[in-house]
């Protein structure tokens, strides 16, 4: 391994919410976190260096979205994803869940229904909500630990005021990297209904098994009736960076979001973020795929710490992820969230990803694997 993913790097204290927010999610500092989605790991060395320079440089005044971080962009879903875009269909932003409600505001009105597929990454349904949209609860379907949609409920439920589909694609929390021939079944629905489909693909590059299938490349069709979001944010442990990208090949929907962002004053992006973003997408695959080898060895070590207990795993496809069924200890949420802080490890409740999630707890295992295992060994003790 070139790069090191075993240290331990002390984050309390940095203002991080992961670390420095444990009392006020938990209630006390005395837990291990394995809630919030980011990496416990130091940044890939190539990225800091073109950080530091920027730094060095000294002067941080208004920076123009420059030609190469598009072309880094593009690149890499060429690279990873067999995905062609151009530059006339991509728009920077602050934020992946920014532009959800920005797309939101933009291509709903109040009282349209959007369709959300639970258990899901919460604030999706919490941004229709702030946004006095309707929810539509499509709730993913479990089998044997492997999730799926539910093509019958959904289109049961759609109705004249349906108007836009949240996709999750991989999905957050339940791991999944959704089959083409799935999302194929997904648009014939949206588009016999004409619903917009919001494509989140800001986990598509954390990726064990099977594809990353980008949504507007399972068809023309698809790729007109849609918006897609990614950002290096996940896989490059970025995300207090703060900058994505909206993408749409739909000329007309392009321009609707282009006005929006215009009319907000938010054209232009932070500098140093600029260069992160730059720098991750043509010089961070290196450590990414060191990343993902130590990533599935972590996911290995939880199958080893529980199989065989009461609390069983999944085997996330994507994401950085685990997906605890907590079923069988018979809890109720509450009881489940206290078992978990009492035994000191701060998981998400998976009630707070909405239907289907009650039972469940959520586990980010992008840590060092010594931290890990501290963890496991706690988690084991409720799970006996
Ligand atoms: C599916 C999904 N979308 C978006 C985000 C957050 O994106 P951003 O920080 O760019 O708003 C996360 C973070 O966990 C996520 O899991």
């Amino acid at each position: 391994m070139q790069y090191d993913f075993d240290s331990i790097i002390p984050r309390e204290h940095t203002n991080c919410l992961k670390y420095d927010w444990r009392k006020q999610i938990f209630g006390t500092d005395n837990v291990i976190p394995f809630w919030v989605a980011d990496m416990d790991f130091k940044v890939a060395n190539e990225i800091l260096e073109d950080i530091h320079n920027a730094v060095n440089h000294g002067i941080f005044g208004y920076t123009y979205q420059y030609d190469s971080a598009y072309e880094a962009f593009i690149s890499w879903q060429k690279k990873k994803h067999d995905w062609n875009i151009s530059k006339q269909n991509i728009l920077f932003f602050n934020g992946v869940v920014p532009s959800i409600n920005v797309i939101i505001q933009e291509f709903t009105e109040p009282g349209d229904e959007i369709i959300v597929q639970p258990p899901i990454y919460h604030p999706f349904f919490l941004s229709i909500e702030s946004n006095k949209r309707t929810v539509i609860w499509n709730e993913l379907q479990e089998n044997e630990g492997t999730y799926y949609m539910d093509f019958e409920n959904l289109k049961s439920q759609i109705g004249p005021r349906t108007k836009m589909l949240l996709l999750c694609n991989p999905h957050n929390p339940v791991g999944r990297a959704w089959k083409k021939e799935e999302l194929e079944e997904l648009h014939a629905i949206c588009k016999e209904h004409n619903i917009l489909v919001v494509s989140d693909e800001i986990h598509s590059d954390i990726l064990f098994s099977g594809t990353h299938t980008p949504w507007a490349k399972i068809s023309e069709d698809a790729s007109q009736n849609s918006i897609t979001l990614m950002a290096p944010s996940k896989t490059f442990n970025i995300a207090g960076l703060h900058l994505s990208v909206i993408i749409t090949e739909n000329t007309a929907y392009y321009k609707r979001v282009q006005n929006f962002i215009n009319t907000i004053h938010l054209t232009m992006s932070n500098t140093l973020s600029l260069v992160g973003f730059e720098s991750a997408y043509t010089k961070g695959d290196a450590w990414l795929q060191e990343l993902l080898t130590y990533l599935h060895t972590n996911m290995a070590h939880i199958h080893d710490y529980l199989d065989d207990t009461r609390i069983h795993t999944n085997t996330p496809e994507a994401t950085y992820l685990a997906w605890l069924d907590c079923s069988e200890l018979n809890l109720s949420e509450k009881e489940l969230h206290a078992k978990f802080v009492e035994a000191g490890v701060g998981l998400s409740n998976g009630s707070i990803f909405g239907k289907g999630g009650e039972q469940y707890m959520r586990l980010n295992f992008a840590c060092p694997r010594k931290t890990l295992e501290q963890g496991l060994e706690k988690i084991q003790k409720i799970a006996r």
